[in-house]
């Protein structure tokens, strides 16, 4: 097919990919688990994807993130068993259960690496051992999720956080508490766990923001991270009351956390901050940001043109996400000048991955530019970049003639056909009651 006949086919209209229910979502993962183990499962949990508000490749700098639960959840049907085997299926290894030996499991590159998703599972129980939180039981656990795989929506943190709060349940951890009452210290010593078994088991070097989003957001809450010290804010975002609502554009680029990008990212702050004498970038105040640069450039670094952007970036998006965070405390409806300064925010950030932390791809750079264009308050990429996700904040009554117009721009570029979610802000990880 030619440039010019791709641009003459009608666009097809967008397609929305759905959140499995409270009750779809755990039937659909217990069926599954009878099917493969003939058994019934112990119970169903859960636990959400994200998307970022704002505050992106700031994690692992110790700087503020603002992240939201997705309703797209995974669902894991578990069943605690009295040996030290692990047995997983999924709908896409339905014919193949996956047996692993918890006392062989090990780090990516050690003879106990574990493979594909398996890793998020049996990694967080590897972790929890590690942790000091063992002996736990082997299990039987059956995976149904609707959050896209591969679309920067944290699919793999939404697994490792259910396995982590179903274990927690089973072993008798007592850590998790309910997505309601939660127990957020103990949430946070789950998160480490399901951090450590993404870097370590799955080898991908992230920096913790998926997880906690996942584990410690509130319904029709943003949650501020600040994560050089783990602490947290909840920050009242409902943006059904202000008239809003926030689209999520799944690009259909390819994306992945362990392809070396992410890590080369992650490299030249951790050089940045060796050379500016700093633990962590967080620890540069904007305020000294142009000398900053100044000595990074003089540094003699081979990279230093380099260290300068990237530097540049993280800098100011910890500032533009500390001021969006006091924007939306300060109590006043998201309406009027302050909704135009939160979306001047939301697409100061993305310029910044964009052009300093290069991040972004032409499916994302499209996706913001087109929803920009038609009246979007604010829109970026959110998560790690490199392909996945976009959102833009439009009018509620808005959103479809965005997604139309994204659908039309996508073909126009012969782009694949991007999928979009409704980003609802909603509860974290926990047991289908
Ligand atoms: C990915 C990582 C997170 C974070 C974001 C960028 O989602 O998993 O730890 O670094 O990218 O903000």
């Amino acid at each position: 097919m030619t440039d010019a006949s791709v641009s003459t086919v009608a666009p097809t209209a967008p397609v929305f990919s759905p959140a499995l229910s409270d009750e779809e979502g755990p039937r659909l993962a217990a069926e599954l688990f009878r099917e493969a183990f003939d058994a019934e499962p112990d119970g169903v949990w859960y636990a959400p994807g994200r998307v970022n508000v704002i505050g992106e490749h700031t994690d692992y700098n110790g700087g503020l993130a603002l992240p939201i639960a997705l309703p797209h959840r995974a669902f894991l049907a578990l069943r605690r068993r009295e040996d030290r085997t692990i047995r997983l299926v999924s709908p896409q290894t339905r014919d193949a259960v996956d047996v692993l030996d918890l006392d062989a499991i090990g780090p990516k590159g050690t003879p106990g690496e574990v493979r594909h998703w398996n890793a998020y599972v049996a990694g967080v129980a590897w972790a929890l051992e590690q942790d000091g939180l063992g002996p736990l039981p082997g299990f039987d656990a059956a995976l149904y999720s609707c959050v896209p795989l591969g679309g920067g929506l944290s699919s793999s943190a939404a697994l490792e956080c259910a396995t982590a709060v179903a274990l927690d349940e089973v072993a008798g951890l007592g850590l998790a508490g309910t997505p309601t009452e939660p127990d957020d210290a103990g949430r946070a010593h789950l998160v480490t766990a399901c951090v450590r078994a993404e870097n370590e088991v799955a080898g991908a070097p992230t920096g913790g923001m998926d997880q906690s989003a996942s584990m410690r957001c509130a319904a029709g809450h943003a949650l501020e991270l600040d994560c050089r010290d783990g602490s947290t804010t909840q920050v009242p975002f409902d943006l059904a009351e202000a008239g809003l609502a926030l689209l999520v554009i799944d690009t259909k680029a390819k994306h992945s956390l362990v392809d070396g990008q992410y890590g080369a990212r992650r490299a030249s702050c951790e050089r940045s901050a060796e050379l500016l004498g700093v633990g962590l970038l967080a620890d540069v105040p904007a305020s000294a940001l142009p000398e900053a640069l100044d000595r990074l450039a003089a540094s003699g670094d081979a990279d230093a043109e380099v260290l300068v952007r990237r530097t540049r970036h993280v800098v100011t998006e910890i500032d533009r996400t500390r001021r969006l965070v006091d924007l939306l405390q300060d109590g006043s409806p998201l309406a009027g000048a302050k909704l135009a300064e939160v979306g001047t925010l939301m697409n100061g950030s993305h310029d910044s991955l964009r052009d300093d932390y290069e991040c972004t791809c032409p499916e994302l750079d499209v996706a913001v530019d087109t929803a920009r264009a038609l009246g979007a308050h604010g829109a970026r990429m959110t998560g790690g970049g490199f392909g996945g996700s976009a959102i833009a904040l439009v009018d509620a009554g808005r959103v479809d003639e965005v997604a139309r117009g994204i659908v039309a721009a996508y073909a126009e570029h012969g782009f694949n056909e991007p999928a979009f979610l409704d980003a609802t802000p909603s509860a974290p990880a926990g047991r289908v009651a």
